[in-house]
């Protein structure tokens, strides 16, 4: 009998959008009313590591099992399970065409996964999370999958998750198939194209959010007039900027079309009925501040944009750090809620990969 142990490791960064991905045309597979844009933030500064294994030794009555930082995680919920499948049936589809390769498809897995940020900082880390976890049985299983495909497997874990596939500036297509097969990612620029990008997170706080993207999604395409505009016209009109602005290095075009896409996500979760509002007072002063910095340098030389939560992201340039890093600590220093929670807890330069 084969007693050996299959192992396989991979990372995957966090992703942080410029075009939010926000609204589902369809809940079981993730699919997307919008298309989205995002900046893949520097792996030594945030990722996720995941092991994945299986064996013949493991118990069958055990079942697949995730340690998620050191913590049972439950492994029961569809998303996680869509994936599961997905991958099995692949690696199947492979052992079915070659009976010489082992049978792991019908094999217990057993994934290991540590975040290399502190839970406090308050991002979201389903991203990288699900970008690992596919990756990693994708490995263990040899499948011959190209980075794009596994996009279109990570996704229906969780949407944002399908970006993380990829370095640098990645769009995720909404495609239009029903069945999710043009649902997928792809790299718009490599990071080396724009190497003077930085980001800076600011932590509001640290709490779990209050309304979970799902939901916060169901309400907003449910509930808001506003939303409807947002998809048909804004985000179009965004990506479409958005990918000139990359592909020409265009840092003002950039930042604005990041904050006015920021806004326009809140703005339609401020226009659900009733309104979920994941930005707070310290968000607020964060966007006051960046428009400070902006108005001092008297060009866009900082963007901010907030995910379903209070705390910040901004992009800037390299060159422009003691500009925007410097006005920060010296900004938000006296505003209540950043004196203990701001920029610490994380290293506050984060350098893109
Ligand atoms: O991937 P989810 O279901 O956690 O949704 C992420 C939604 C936003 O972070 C708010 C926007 C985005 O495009 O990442």
């Amino acid at each position: 009998a084969d007693t050996k142990v299959y192992r396989a490791s991979t990372t995957a960064p966090v992703n942080i959008a410029v075009v939010k991905y926000w609204g589902k045309r369809d809940t079981k597979l993730n699919l997307p009313t919008n298309s989205s844009l995002s900046v893949t933030l520097s792996q030594s500064d945030l990722r996720t590591l995941t092991t994945a294994s299986c064996s013949a030794l493991f118990p069958a009555s055990e079942g697949d099992s995730l340690l998620l930082n050191g913590a049972p995680s439950d492994v029961s919920g569809a998303r996680t399970q869509a994936c599961f499948r997905e991958l099995r049936a692949r690696r199947a589809s492979l052992e079915a065409a070659d009976p010489s390769l082992p049978k792991l498809s019908t094999l217990p897995l057993r994934l290991v996964s540590e975040n290399n940020f502190p839970t406090a900082a308050g991002l979201a880390s389903s991203a990288a999370g699900f970008a690992a976890f596919v990756r990693a049985i994708a490995d263990l299983y040899e499948l011959p999958a190209s980075p794009s495909e596994l996009s279109l497997i990570a996704r229906q874990g969780s949407g944002s998750a399908c970006r993380s596939l990829f370095g640098g500036y990645v769009a995720w297509r909404m495609g239009a198939q029903e069945n999710g097969g043009d649902s997928t990612a792809d790299q718009v620029a490599e990071a080396s194209h724009w190497p003077e990008m930085r980001a800076l997170i600011l932590v509001a706080s640290a709490a779990k959010k209050g309304v979970s993207s799902t939901s916060g999604m169901q309400q907003t395409v449910a509930t808001s007039g506003l939303f409807k505009e947002r998809i048909a016209t804004v985000v179009p009109a965004n990506m479409a900027a958005m990918e000139k602005a990359i592909a020409e290095r265009d840092f003002e075009v950039f930042g604005e079309v990041t904050m006015r896409d920021s806004n326009s996500f809140h703005a339609t979760c401020a226009d659900t009925y009733p309104p979920i509002f994941y930005m707070n007072d310290v968000s607020r002063a964060a966007i006051r501040a960046v428009e400070a910095i902006n108005a001092a340098a008297g060009r866009t030389v900082a963007a901010y944009t907030f995910d379903a939560g209070p705390n910040a992201v901004v992009y800037y340039l390299e060159k422009d750090t003691e500009a925007v890093v410097g006005s920060f600590y010296h900004v938000l220093g006296g505003v209540d809620g950043w004196k203990t929670a701001a920029i610490g807890g994380l290293k506050p330069l984060l350098a893109l990969d």
